[in-house]
């Protein structure tokens, strides 16, 4: 198993060219599911999770073309037909997000059989939003052994669904199967994600009827068909905040291009309160620390546009160094702390109780062997070795190769000291989580 790595110390200098978003990119080629059409993505990040998508839509029936754009990747995707409405659970578990290919199967064949993704480590994460969402359309659901067995024969049709909290995943799943239903469908309490108003935009490209994504009521108008499109997928605010927070480790000043700095604004607001030096451009953000030491600042994951519960492991690993204690406050899942005892392997002083973990900032890291358990505690614990004296290994960076195209070659361009350690084994055998 391949792992990463780093002699902490160097600071960080230059720019990076942020990727598309993984969790737009993965939706978005889902919904070519919908059309018999072509589909062609552009910016879209090549990792390990769009590669396990790719594979899972090859079976329903899409060929799924990646090549070389004049803009740089983008992949293709085109199901003439769906030749088979079957999610089976070995490619399911792998990703959770390959759930999402049960609306858009039932909407445009009738049926669909898909297996359960189960729980992962960040926690239980339940699918009944999705299904109550696919019910009130009118899909009869049965569960057995394990797979969602889903049939519309008539079709779906519209209906008014209230979710009783927001998913991000839920108002995706709705979204993508409630557009060929007959008649509107409204959604309330949806999610406001940038990712849900890519999925928005992607959809009406290709002639659907959505208004209101980004807001807490989507109204979709069904429409009998769908055509193909070409949609450049939103950066990833995700690995921006991740890079912005590593300069901020690191110190030093990197420039972050080809991204939105309003995606993270509620970031940006923390770090800047915390210290360290924020400009913001059109195409991006740079960000700046020399030498002093950062504020404790709280922080509380919440929806869009609050804190990304994405970047809670970064922040955490970003507030073990500063002066005084920070409060972190985890609400979207119930076990999203387990890069803490790892980041106290590098000298950490962290206390957990509940959803709250208390960060009391210490001079200095050290170096030590670290284990990742998903994708974004791998970055969080990569991020603190930036700054601990001495040597960090990050152990199962196949969680990293996830959600992060080229970290390593990005952070080394602007100086940091980082390798990765070749290693026998794949992701393939070791599990999933986002
Ligand atoms: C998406 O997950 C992202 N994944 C996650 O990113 C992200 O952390 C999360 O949204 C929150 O922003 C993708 O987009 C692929 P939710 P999702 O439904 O859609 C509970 C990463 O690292 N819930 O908004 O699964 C759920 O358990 C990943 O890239 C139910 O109870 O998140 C959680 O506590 C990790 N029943 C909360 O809602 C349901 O039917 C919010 O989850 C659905 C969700």
């Amino acid at each position: 198993m391949d792992r990463i790595a780093i002699e902490g110390g160097a600071r960080l200098e230059g720019e990076i060219s942020i990727s598309g978003a993984k969790n737009s990119a993965i939706k978005l080629m889902a919904a070519s599911l919908l059309t018999s059409e072509p589909l062609r993505l552009t910016n879209m990040p090549r990792l390990a999770d769009t590669r396990f998508l790719g594979q899972l839509l090859g079976r329903l029936g899409t060929e799924v073309q990646e090549q070389d754009g004049p803009e740089g990747p983008e992949t293709l995707l085109h199901t003439p037909e769906i030749i088979s409405a079957i999610a089976p659970y070995d490619l399911v578990r792998q990703m959770r997000a390959s759930f999402n290919v049960l609306g858009p199967l039932l909407a445009r064949s009738g049926q669909a059989k898909v297996s359960l993704p189960g729980g992962c480590t960040i926690g239980a994460r339940p699918v009944d939003l999705h299904l109550e969402a696919l019910r009130a359309l009118g899909a009869e659901i049965d569960l057995h052994e394990g797979y969602v067995y889903a049939q519309a024969p008539r079709g779906l049709r519209g209906a008014e669904i209230v979710f009783p909290f927001v998913s991000v995943g839920a108002t995706e799943h709705a979204m993508l199967a409630a557009v060929l239903a007959e008649g509107e469908t409204i959604l309330r309490n949806a999610a406001c994600e940038p990712e849900i108003v890519d999925l928005a935009d992607c959809l009406n490209k290709m002639g659907a009827r959505i208004v209101g994504a980004g807001l807490d009521v989507i109204r979709i108008q069904g429409v009998s068909r769908l055509n193909g499109t070409s949609h450049a997928v939103i950066p990833d605010r995700i690995e921006t905040g991740t890079f912005a927070m590593a300069a901020a480790m690191a110190g030093g000043e990197v420039r972050l291009t080809r991204t939105r700095n309003d995606f993270i604004a509620n970031l940006l607001d923390k770090m800047e309160e915390a210290g360290v030096d924020v400009v913001r451009h059109n195409d991006g953000v740079t960000i700046k620390r020399n030498g002093r030491r950062l504020y404790a600042v709280a922080v509380e994951t919440d929806p869009y546009p609050g804190f990304a519960t994405d970047l809670q492991a970064q922040f955490m690993a970003l507030m073990t160094l500063a002066d005084g204690e920070s409060v972190i406050r985890e609400t979207i899942f119930e076990n999203r702390f387990m890069h803490a005892p790892e980041l106290a392997r590098l000298g950490a002083d962290i206390s957990i109780q509940g959803g709250e973990a208390r960060v009391r900032g210490v001079p200095a890291l050290n170096g030590a062997q670290v284990m990742a358990t998903d994708l974004r505690a791998s970055v969080g614990l990569v991020i603190a070795g930036l700054a601990a004296k001495g040597e960090t290994v990050v152990g199962r960076v196949y969680h990293l190769d996830r959600g992060f195209e080229r970290l390593e070659d990005k952070l080394s361009a602007c100086g940091a000291r980082i390798q990765r350690l070749k290693g026998d084994s794949t992701a393939e055998e070791a599990g999933f989580d986002a």
